[in-house]
């Protein structure tokens, strides 16, 4: 009887065992499976947290890349409103050079060809017609100088050596031989090493507004000054003829030359005043900086 007491109690006792076993057991797998749960989770954790701030380095990058494109677009758009400016004042020089160079030559070949048809079949006036012909030739062959010069891109190269005073005095006798006129000239001592544009654009206000004053003013009372004022070159060239009406009232009827030197002269930061004088005659003035640049326009 207590022998069967005993097995019964050991068999309880075993199941006990067993039981407990496997709870352990049970609860070891819970732990791992709840290790392995956290490692997952936290492994997730780093990833996402990684991803993230990769999105954000991605978004700053590409926002950098947005704004340098902005930045190059409005560089692009610039550079050609620039070329657009660019080329409409090369054109405007250019007109005003064909205009203020050769054509002012062939107008004064055209002007000197109607004054030899009277000398045509008149024994008498055969030294005369020569002379006419020869200043023709003169006009004509220094117009394809200037046409030539102006293809190689060159304005007035034949100044190009001359300090500012001489290449005005050279102008001034250009016109006195063309026309067989007199111009008084007062040139004061002038720097003598200015750019060349600044020269160029000097000389061809001379020359256009000494030929307005042949043209205009029947060549009387013609003169130049030059003096310097402060760092700039200021040019004067004046007559005593009929006076001119204001600039901007002359419309469409007025030529190229006035218009064109306005626009030459103001280009490069200067300054050009049209004066009618109360007692007669035309006076035309303007002023241009030494420092001046090519393309100071809008600046
Ligand atoms: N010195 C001047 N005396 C009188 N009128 C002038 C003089 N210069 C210019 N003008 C007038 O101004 C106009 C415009 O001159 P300009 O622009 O040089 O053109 P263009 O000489 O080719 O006619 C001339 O047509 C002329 O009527
Ligand atoms: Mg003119």
């Amino acid at each position: 009887m207590a022998k069967r007491h005993v097995n019964a109690v050991n068999q309880i006792d075993e199941r006990i065992d067993l039981q407990r076993n496997a709870w352990l057991v049970t609860e070891a797998v819970l732990l791992a499976m709840n290790a392995s749960l956290r490692e997952i989770g936290s492994r997730r954790n780093r990833q996402i947290k990684k991803q993230h701030h990769t999105i954000i380095a991605n978004r700053a990058e590409l926002l950098r890349l947005l704004q340098l494109n902005s930045e190059l677009e409005n560089r692009v758009e610039r550079a050609s409103r620039l070329a657009a400016l660019e080329s409409e004042q090369f054109l405007h020089r250019v007109g005003a050079d064909l205009h203020d160079g050769p054509a002012q030559l062939i107008g004064f070949a055209l002007l000197h060809l109607s004054s030899l048809a009277p000398c045509l079949g008149e024994p008498d006036k055969v030294g005369e017609a020569m002379e006419i012909i020869a200043g023709i030739h003169g006009a004509l062959a220094e117009a394809m100088d200037e046409v030539r010069s102006l293809c190689a891109g060159l304005t007035m190269p034949r100044i190009a050596l001359l300090p500012i005073a001489d290449a005005l005095r050279s102008v001034i006798q250009e016109h006195e031989q063309r026309t067989g006129t007199v111009v008084r000239s007062d040139i004061a001592i002038l720097p003598p090493d200015t750019p060349h544009f600044v020269k160029a654009s000097l000389c061809r206000l001379v020359q256009e507004g000494l030929n307005n004053a042949y043209r205009h003013a029947g060549g009387q009372g013609q003169s130049v000054k030059a003096w310097t004022t402060g760092d700039a070159i200021a040019v004067e060239v004046a007559d005593d003829g009929p006076g001119i009406a204001p600039l901007a009232s002359m419309g469409l009827q007025g030529g190229l030359g006035l218009v064109g030197l306005l626009n030459r002269i103001e280009s490069l930061g200067g300054t050009m005043k049209i004066l009618s004088i109360p007692t007669g005659g035309t006076r035309l003035t303007a002023t241009l900086s030494t420092m001046a640049h090519e393309g100071s326009a809008g600046q």
